[in-house]
């Protein structure tokens, strides 16, 4: 591969964008041909959306590592793949070379075989941003055993449900993490999830930090003796293109997270074309995605996209305000970094803290700039711009989702127009609408609508884990015939696109999904409490924060300890990611006759916009929205 796929300038993008669209076919059999591949494909691309039904390069064999990891090492055995920089910057950074990286995956795939753990497995994941999580993700994918990466923020609660979801028999976990000041142990939180799950074989447990773990008989190993025992040679599983790569959990508009699946040719190909094309990676740049490997930003842009191209990838165990506000711009200068990609949350919480945070470093090392996870804000878009990039970096604002696979709208870097809080044209080979609420196709520019793609790309989502039909009715079944995103948003006479934000019950704060139900589920279980409603507001930071509207059944006075139940009751059960920012006891919900609870009105007086509530006197109760308006927070 090598980068011959890269695009160079934008009459190139424009004719290869027409041609992926005339004959995608084609078009991506040709991008495949650049990876390595066991046995080519019989058959590029079959698809029928009523199903769904999904199948990109049917017949081919491959592995992913062997095209992230083998295929590098005759010319790049000693490129560095991996730089770990530590959550204290006291502590040493680590490097890989893509030799090093290559055997720490072999040897810790030989451990996984030795544990039992076969082809088509779920392993679950639960790691702090450590060397050894890049090391089990792509073992798992070297022997063939799906991963199932949890973002160690979420708590033991989801973490048991994930895992009953998927079936996970084996676990793969560290002693504890530190995130900026605090030590917080993980394997504790992984027996407390597994404690009453019994069909658990055994979990791996990392040394990371020494810190005491209980190792229960028959069930945990430590890896440190488990390495001793095996070599740096695993040869790799051959894989049908689409067997299964990995499960994500991520949140839809109904209570239980839903195993987004990928599978393993079309998530390659995918992957790796946009992570050249996007960020313009050249040979020896050092690329930093601020992610956790627990979102997809994370497995796609920091390990499986940079790694599919011999780059080099940053991984950053801490958080951007320790030691101080300027860690991030510490991280850029002390590696020369020249492509960073981080969320609009960081950026604009970093910027509250004071540009005195940003002067003391050079960042003169950086190229490209890129965003993720939410809509920018123009304020924020602008500070990125001049303070970190100083005029001279453009910015990617990279629109993508887990289903998704990969990124789908996009400027390519230096390449294609950018415009402050538009994340720009589609990138080749996807071919997106806006549809209006009757499902039609609006063709014009300068318009705002439902965003949907109505082309499969190889990357997409197939299935949800053990529940197509949810995948279908998600996804296919709202707009027939198109893929459907969850998004709104418009485009501009240039034919840009702004994502304006979801128009389902989603709520995402500081780039991070929830869904209202998942949120109102937790709440509802907390003692005394009847029902609840939650809806995303805006917040400077977070671009939405979590506003929580509670009945209980017996009025306290105690409200802020009833207040802090309901949050430890979200923490217990969903995660700290969850906690609401604002929580108000109010004596029912505005609902309509028939029961439904009226969000919008909730949305519009969390946003202040209570002179414009629309038609209330169909309510139940229309006396409750003057007692909400009065109490809000
Ligand atoms: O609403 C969109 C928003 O994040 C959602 C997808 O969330 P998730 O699956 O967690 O993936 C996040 C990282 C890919 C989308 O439906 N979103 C993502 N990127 C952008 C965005 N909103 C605006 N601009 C973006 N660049």
């Amino acid at each position: 591969m090598h980068n011959t796929f890269q695009i160079k300038t934008f009459e190139e993008y424009l004719e290869v964008y027409q041609n992926s669209i005339s004959e995608p076919e084609k078009f991506w059999a040709d991008i495949a041909s650049h990876f390595q591949w066991h046995k080519t494909w019989d058959n590029v691309l079959e698809w029928d959306f009523t199903k769904p039904q999904i199948k990109w390069f049917e017949g081919a064999q491959l592995n992913i590592t062997i095209n992230c990891l083998d295929r590098h090492l005759p010319e790049k055995a000693n490129h560095t793949a991996l730089i770990w920089e530590p959550n204290s910057p006291n502590d040493s950074y680590r490097t890989y070379s893509y030799q090093s990286l290559f055997n720490e995956v072999c040897r810790m795939a030989n451990v996984l075989k030795l544990m039992g753990i076969k082809k088509g497995d779920r392993v679950c994941i639960y790691m702090p941003m450590i060397p050894d999580l890049a090391f089990a993700i792509l073992a798992c994918a070297r022997i063939g055993a799906i991963h199932s990466v949890i973002f160690a923020g979420f708590s033991a609660n989801s973490i048991s449900d994930r895992i009953i979801d998927s079936h996970c028999k084996h676990i793969i976990t560290a002693d504890a993490m530190s995130r900026g000041a605090k030590q917080i142990p993980v394997k504790a939180v992984v027996d407390e999830a597994i404690e009453n799950i019994d069909f658990i074989e055994n979990v791996l447990v990392i040394n990371h930090q020494n810190w005491p773990v209980i190792y229960k008989e028959n069930r945990d190993i430590s890896y440190d003796i488990l390495k001793q025992k095996v070599s740096v040679e695993c040869e790799a599983e051959m894989m049908q293109a689409e067997d299964e790569l990995f499960i994500l959990y991520t949140s839809g508009s109904t209570g239980k997270p839903k195993g987004v699946v990928h599978t393993c040719g079309g998530y390659m190909v995918y992957t790796g074309y946009t992570f050249a094309n996007v960020f313009q990676y050249q040979s020896k740049d050092i690329y930093w995605c601020t992610a956790d490997i627990g979102w997809i930003t994370g497995h796609s842009y920091m390990i499986y996209g940079p790694l599919l191209n011999a780059a080099t990838t940053l991984m950053f165990e801490g958080v951007p305000n320790f030691p101080d506000p300027g860690r991030f711009w510490q991280v850029i200068d002390k590696h020369h970094v020249n492509i960073f990609y981080t969320a609009p949350t960081a950026i604009r919480s970093l910027m509250a803290c004071g540009i005195e945070h940003v002067l003391p470093y050079n960042l003169s090392s950086l190229k490209t700039l890129g965003t993720v996870g939410e809509p920018i804000n123009e304020e924020a878009w602008q500070w990125y711009f001049d303070h970190i990039g100083k005029g001279k970096c453009p910015i990617v604002d990279t629109w993508w989702q887990t289903e998704t696979g990969g990124i789908l709208l996009s400027a390519l870097a230096g390449i294609s127009p950018i415009k402050p809080t538009h994340a720009g044209l589609p990138l080749p080979g996807i071919q997106p609408v806006l549809l209006n609420s009757d499902g039609n196709e609006i063709s014009e520019n300068n318009v705002e609508g439902y965003l949907a793609v109505k082309f499969p790309w190889p990357s997409m989502i197939r299935t949800t884990w053990g529940d197509h039909e949810r995948c279908r009715m998600n996804y296919f079944d709202t707009y027939k015939g198109y893929y459907f995103t969850g998004d709104g948003a418009k485009r501009d006479e240039n034919g840009l696109y702004r994502i304006i934000g979801r128009v389902d019950d989603v709520i995402n704060v500081s780039g991070h999904r929830f869904g209202t139900a998942e949120i109102e589920n937790a709440i509802n279980q907390t003692p005394n409490i009847v029902e609840s409603a939650v809806v995303g507001f805006p917040h400077d930071i977070k671009g939405q924060g979590i506003y929580a509207f509670v009945v209980v059944e017996n009025f306290t006075t105690d409200i802020e300890n009833l207040k802090m139940q309901i949050i430890e009751t979200i923490v217990e059960k969903i995660g700290r990611i969850a906690k609401p920012d604002k929580i108000q006891i109010i004596s029912g919900l505005p609902k309509t006759r028939s029961g439904k609870i009226m969000r919008r009105i909730l949305r519009k007086i969390t946003e202040g916009e209570i002179e414009n509530l629309g038609d209330t006197s169909t309510l139940l109760d229309p006396l409750i929205v003057e007692e909400i308006i009065k109490g809000r927070i």
